[in-house]
């Protein structure tokens, strides 16, 4: 059975706006120098699953990767120590986190807790599912 989520959204505002999730991969001109070794990073080993903005939209495997972006950036270190120290133990997290050193996970928390999100108010949403 396929399931298919249309979200239509109430203003073009909003619309545009949660559509504009995109990174601009060359623009870099306004990062400080800890959030371009941040995105470099996020580029080279997280964005395979959490993807460069920290939304969890690749890999094939996108329900069971959280989302990351705007999170608080303490939590970002917290969580990433944890893996790195296996206090918490993960396959894919735990290995990756042994790979970071603290500069890196200064530096990727940074650059994901910079990207802002917004928040909608879900009874200001409308929300349709067509199931066939
Ligand atoms: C191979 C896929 C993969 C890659 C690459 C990856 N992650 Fe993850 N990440 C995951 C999965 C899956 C989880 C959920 C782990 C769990 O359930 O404990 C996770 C969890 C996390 C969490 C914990 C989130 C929370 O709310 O508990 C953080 C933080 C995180 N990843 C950061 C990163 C960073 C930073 C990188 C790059 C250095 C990265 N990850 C690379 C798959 C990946």
């Amino acid at each position: 059975m396929k399931l298919i989520k249309i979200i239509l959204l109430v203003t073009c505002y909003i619309f545009s706006s949660a559509l504009a999730g995109e990174i601009d991969a060359s623009n870099e001109a306004n990062l400080s120098e800890s959030l371009k070794a941040g995105k470099l990073k996020a580029a080279q080993i997280c964005s395979a699953c959490h993807g460069l903005n920290g939304t969890a939209a690749s890999g094939g495997n996108s329900p069971l990767v959280p989302n990351i972006s705007g999170q608080n950036k303490d939590y970002l270190i917290v969580k990433l120590k944890e893996y790195k120290t296996n206090k918490i133990q993960h396959p894919q997290m735990s290995m990756i986190a042994q790979m970071l050193t603290d500069k890196d996970i200064e530096d990727v928390s940074n650059w994901y807790s910079s990207i802002k999100v917004e928040v909608f108010d879900p009874e200001k949403v409308l929300v349709i599912n067509e199931i066939d």
